[in-house]
């Protein structure tokens, strides 16, 4: 099975079990990466941010490098960001338009995402999204802990869906 694993990760936890994930399940990466640096300091800075030309520098992401339609399996991993997946990653969904495919979806927070993985969940109409799965940051800072979880899941998706 061809798979790609699409994340966006701000301080690297996200990518931090992407890449355990992509080793296990031997996938493609693609990371989504904004045209204008985030600063998740200033909570709301990426909801309405303006360049100095004025114009609404939120949304712009950079053009994916790998083509999903390639793949069989599609994990997605997000960060939690007010209760729901980081706005470069529902930008890319919204863009991409992902059909067809087996997803598998996993989220990183600080433990607080109330339902944002069944909302994004909703975003992938016309899929078959297989698995889906938390990690909390306090454990991917463990990266033991993470590394573990990560490897588990990812085996189990294999063994599922061979
Ligand atoms: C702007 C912003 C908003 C966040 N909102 C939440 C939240 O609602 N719930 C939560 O549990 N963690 C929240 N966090 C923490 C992150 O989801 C968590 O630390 C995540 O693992 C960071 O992933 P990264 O290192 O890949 O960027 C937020 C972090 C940032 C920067």
């Amino acid at each position: 099975m061809r798979s790609l694993v699409v994340y966006y990760s701000l301080k690297g936890k996200t990518k931090g079990v992407a890449e355990y994930i992509a080793k296990e399940l031997k996938a493609d990466m693609e990371r989504i990466e904004p045209l204008h640096p985030i600063n998740g300091e200033k909570f709301m800075s990426f909801y309405g941010d303006r360049d100095e030309f004025g114009n609404d520098t939120r949304t712009d992401i950079s053009p994916p490098k790998h083509d999903w339609k390639k793949y069989d399996l599609i994990v997605v991993g997000t960060p939690i960001w007010a209760w729901a997946p980081a706005p470069p990653v529902h930008l890319y969904l919204k863009r991409e338009g992902i059909k067809g495919k087996k997803v598998a979806i996993f989220s990183t927070s600080d433990g607080d995402s109330r339902d944002a993985l069944t909302k994004m969940k909703g975003q992938f109409a016309g899929n078959s999204v297989i698995a889906q799965k938390e990690f909390i940051s306090r454990d991917v800072i463990e990266y033991k802990i993470s590394k573990k979880k990560a490897v588990a899941w990812a085996r189990n998706l294999k063994k599922s869906h061979p």
